[in-house]
């Protein structure tokens, strides 16, 4: 399982000192590492997620590797108020100003597409595409006002392949590259810049059960193996930086090469 103890060692910078971050779903897998990241380059975190428990335990993670988190919980596909609750409270916890969103809270369920139960698809079209709509409508207007801000969405390298038996999780992160692009049309002018990071295959809690098949999945990749959630964390710590400045409406793949070379 992904968790602090697995992470490596990370160097600490400065980069994004100052600053403060919501990661949504950062109380496992890619979101862990991600807030983990972010602290590391001096951000004031805010590690989310449904679990207190799970939250709790990764930011006392952060404090003790010497970065700075706060825990908000929420379920946020319960409804877009519950999703723009969650915006306000992170906001206040962080002092009122939110300079980096990341869009990473997700689900994955699959099957064949007669057999998806009516609440999966429910549940898929809530977290993955309403939630990233509901946070960005209500903090990207403010970033617009003081003319500066970054949001990261979280895509898959799934989009980009027909899979049989997963057809509407990839479309719900299809959905979250073109909302990247809009975005970026809409808030960039403003100076917010929107990219997003597409992961390949990668090791978490939330595909533990799966280990054989992304092995199988990834064996004939240039990378040749499953990613790390930290491999997926360094990108979005990139775009989250003003090294990025020049960068927006971008997705950049971390997937070992899964897409490039699939034949
Ligand atoms: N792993 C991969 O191979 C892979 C590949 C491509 C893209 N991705 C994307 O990367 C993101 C993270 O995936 P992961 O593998 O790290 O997943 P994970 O280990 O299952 O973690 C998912 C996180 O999202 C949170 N979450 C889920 N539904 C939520 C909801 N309704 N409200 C609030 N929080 C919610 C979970 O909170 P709780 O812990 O409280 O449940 C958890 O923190 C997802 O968007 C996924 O689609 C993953």
């Amino acid at each position: 399982m992904t968790s602090s103890s697995s992470l490596p060692v990370l160097s600490h910078d400065d980069r994004l000192a100052g600053r403060t971050a919501i990661v949504t779903g950062s109380s496992s897998g890619i979101g862990e590492a991600i807030a983990h990241v972010l602290a590391a380059s001096g951000a004031h975190v805010v590690v989310h997620g449904r679990s207190a428990e799970r939250a709790d335990r990764v930011a006392a993670a952060i404090a003790e590797r010497g970065g700075r988190a706060s825990v908000v919980i929420g379920d946020l596909a319960e409804s877009p108020a519950a999703a723009r609750a969650f915006a306000e409270r992170a906001t206040d916890v962080v002092g009122g100003r939110v300079d980096i969103l990341v869009n990473n809270a997700g689900i994955f369920p699959t099957g064949p597409t007669a057999d998806l139960p009516d609440e999966d698809v429910t549940a898929l079209l809530a977290t993955n595409i309403r939630v990233p709509h509901d946070l960005v409508g209500a903090l990207a207007p403010a970033m617009a006002e003081r003319g500066v801000g970054v949001i990261v969405n979280i895509t898959s390298w799934m989009a980009n392949v027909g899979t049989p038996g997963v057809a509407l999780y990839p479309a719900t992160k299809a959905a979250l590259d073109h909302l990247t692009i809009a975005w970026a049309a809409e808030y960039g002018p403003s100076g917010v810049r929107v990219n997003a990071v597409a992961p390949g295959a990668t090791l978490t809690p939330g595909n533990a059960d799966a280990v054989a098949i992304l092995d199988a999945m990834t064996a004939g990749a240039p990378a040749g193996k499953p990613g790390r959630p930290v491999d997926i964390a360094f990108a979005v710590r990139y775009l989250a930086s003003d090294e990025a400045a020049y960068v927006h409406g971008a997705t950049i793949d971390v997937d070992g090469g899964i897409v490039a070379a699939r034949v």
